[in-house]
């Protein structure tokens, strides 16, 4: 029986047995559905009494929200991208905004090698082609794809995962090149990359991946400008953001053959709905924003995501905080 005088915390999705064991005894919960999109009816009406929000990716917290939330604390979102928060309004309201770095830097670095190997060598079309009775004999020609190793792989964005991908891609025999805001010694030291502005790195790499967070700054960096000076030999691999890339440019340039493909687990819209031309097209590999999707990756996220939101009611720094400005007010 949960003891009224703990504080509330809503809990945006029904999550699996034990990921939330480490709230238990501090507060009580209200669970949403196991796939919720939104914030359910049941949820929406308690927000009056919630201290703490634990939310995940596809629940938008904005000021009208947390206007209905006047006794709210602490939001912890289950990702490291805040970019479904509204960082700033959550500052102004003196609300701590808690994320999940570190634990799924390894699982989304694998997906962005897996989808990168992937569009690579054509795997998805050589799998549909296998399976449809097309697989006659050993081709010669057929199927063929680019090669890894002695090419150069171009990362928008050195942080954490940025890193984790750079470390992967030596093993296969990738050049680095990178852009980021500031230099990164230790990737320049020991793997060898070169950091570059980003038309020259998109001028220059045969792969490129990108690992930036979505703010005002990269929203559409990627566009019919930025993608018109890629190679036409060229794999543009999202694992971050949909929006970074402005989708109907992207589909432009995958049509006319300014680049040769796409492996995105990121999309904009998301989900990308059936119907959508990228689908149409072969040289484009999709996959439903799985980069952290291991048992063990969203296991620990969900317990990293508690220590937050325990911070939090606490009183006490959060651990890993998405608007650390939020101390620095009087
Ligand atoms: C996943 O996309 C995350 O931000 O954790």
């Amino acid at each position: 029986m949960d003891n009224p005088s703990l504080p509330l915390v809503l809990v945006t999705h029904t999550l699996p047995e034990g990921w939330l064991d480490l709230l238990e005894g501090h507060c009580r919960t209200l669970n949403g559905p196991l796939d919720a999109v939104d914030l359910s009816p049941e949820l929406e009406a308690s927000l009056g009494e919630a201290e703490g929000l634990f939310c995940l990716l596809t629940i938008p917290v904005t000021r009208i929200l947390l206007e209905k939330a006047p006794r709210l604390r602490v939001v912890s979102n289950m990702a490291v991208g805040v970019d479904n928060i509204d960082l700033q309004a959550c500052t102004q309201r003196a609300i701590p905004v808690g994320n999940t770095p570190g634990v799924l830097t390894d699982g989304t670095a694998d997906l962005a090698m897996a989808i990168l190997l992937a569009a690579a060598r054509q795997l998805p079309q050589a799998n549909r082609d296998a399976r449809a009775g097309r697989w006659k004999t050993w081709s010669p020609t057929s199927w063929l794809g680019a090669d890894l190793s002695g090419a150069t792989l171009g990362i928008v964005g050195m942080g954490q995962i940025g890193s984790a991908v750079a470390r992967r891609a030596t093993a296969f025999g990738l050049h680095l090149v990178y852009t980021d805001t500031r230099v990164h010694p230790e990737v320049e030291e020991q793997l060898g990359a070169i950091r570059l502005t980003l038309l020259d790195l998109l001028r220059l790499s045969d792969f490129v991946s990108l690992h930036v967070p979505l703010t005002s700054e990269t929203y559409h960096l990627i566009n019919e400008k930025t993608l018109s000076v890629m190679k036409p030999s060229a794999i543009l691999v999202n694992t971050s953001r949909g929006p970074v890339v402005a989708t109907e440019a992207l589909v432009l340039a995958l049509k006319q053959g300014w680049i040769a493909g796409a492996a995105l687990d990121v999309t904009d819209p998301e989900p990308l709905p059936p119907e959508h031309p990228l689908y149409s097209l072969p040289n484009c590999l999709i996959v439903p924003h799985i980069g952290s999707a291991t048992w063990n990756t969203r296991q620990r996220m969900a317990e990293r995501a508690c220590e937050n939101l325990l911070a939090g009611l606490a009183g006490k720094r959060l651990p890993y905080c998405a608007n650390p400005e939020v101390y620095d007010q009087d």
